[in-house]
């Protein structure tokens, strides 16, 4: 059994790059020894609304559950609820250098542009950093957009071992076979993110209607062909989000649709992604009702999380030097 940790933003909703990036494997492996982060300190790092953020970590959770995870088995907890985040993350600062974090593109991405930046923004990948060790993870299930920062991750606890002794197991970023970077279906050289416009980004709470609409919407290359090629980043997006919910492989469905106009190709696409969805959709209304229940579940979540935080947390102050 490998000890995991994978973590999730609450900012913005939820869509089909979180569930097949990362998901997907959450739910499919999830043992005991599987912990799972609601990252509410990391979504305070750009401008954001206090109840706005309450709501959205609940949610979040409920979104979680309705996918599958569950809380007899795995862990499910939030960020701010085990104060040994932040503590090792200040202890890991002392470690990481300006330079390293300099160099993070998801910070020069959420940067540009912007007149005023959050000492917390750069941080946080030391924060990203001490989610994972906290749990001495082997193994981080994430997109692929997130591989730099699990690289720094590592980078951090080989430097933190060889000066202070033996502390941290070294983390090792996973990926999904299909799935790893779903790109945005109007901007289609863009990931698909919480935080680009709605037209090409499918919402877990969308509905079937509004999926059916953005994919038949989705920009599509010149030429009628649906192949995977170079020149056809929007048509080679939506033939691996195929892929990625049927489990057909690209020639597969390359095949099946030779000769056949995209209107088919996208109105099967449609059909298929629904398909998944409505499960989870359902068992989001269904657990909506009693967002406590949810509450509960995380508050359980934060008592186990922190024992195994407060053990690693030990040593950490052991080894630094600071008086019992
Ligand atoms: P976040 O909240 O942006 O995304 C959560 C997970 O979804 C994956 N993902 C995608 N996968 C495929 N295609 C996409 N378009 C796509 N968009 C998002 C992400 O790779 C991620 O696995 N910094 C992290 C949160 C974090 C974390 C951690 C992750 C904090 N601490 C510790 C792992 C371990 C983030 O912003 O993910």
């Amino acid at each position: 059994m490998h000890r995991v940790l994978s973590g999730i933003q609450p900012s913005g909703d939820p869509h089909i790059g979180n569930y097949l990036g990362a998901w997907l494997r959450w739910v499919g492996e999830q043992v005991p020894g599987h912990f799972f982060c609601i990252v509410d300190q990391h979504a305070i790092t750009v401008p954001y609304d206090p109840a706005d953020l309450r709501q959205r970590t609940v949610d979040l959770a409920t979104w979680l559950l309705a996918a599958g995870l569950d809380p007899e088995v795995c862990t499910l907890f939030v960020q701010s609820q085990v104060r040994e985040h932040t503590e090792l993350a200040w202890n890991l600062n002392c470690v990481a250098t300006m330079g390293e974090l300099a160099r993070m593109t998801q910070f020069k991405e959420k940067s540009e542009g912007r007149e005023s930046v959050s000492v917390g923004l750069f941080d946080y990948p030391v924060l990203q950093a001490a989610d994972i060790l906290l749990y001495q993870a082997e193994q981080v299930p994430i997109g692929a957009d997130q591989r730099q920062h699990v690289e720094l991750t590592r980078d951090l606890a080989a430097r933190f071992n060889h000066r202070f002794g033996d502390t941290f197991t070294l983390p090792q970023p996973t990926f999904p076979a299909v799935g790893a970077r779903v790109m945005d279906l109007q901007l289609v050289d863009k990931k698909m993110s919480k935080s680009l416009g709605p037209a090409g980004t499918l919402l877990l709470n969308d509905d079937e209607a509004t999926t059916r609409k953005k994919l038949l919407r989705a920009v599509t290359d010149s030429g009628s062909q649906v192949r995977a090629e170079p020149d056809k980043p929007g048509v080679t997006n939506l033939l691996d989000l195929f892929a990625a919910v049927t489990g057909a492989t690209v020639p597969e469905l390359e095949d099946r649709y030779s000769g056949k106009g995209y209107g088919d190709f996208k109105g099967d696409l449609a059909e298929a992604v629904n398909g998944v969805l409505r499960p989870l959709r359902e068992r989001h209304a269904e657990l909506s009702d009693d967002p406590e229940a949810v509450t509960d579940i995380l508050r359980l979540g934060a008592t186990r999380a922190r024992e195994v935080a407060t053990t690693t947390m030990q040593t950490v102050r052991e080894r630094l030097g600071f008086l019992r």
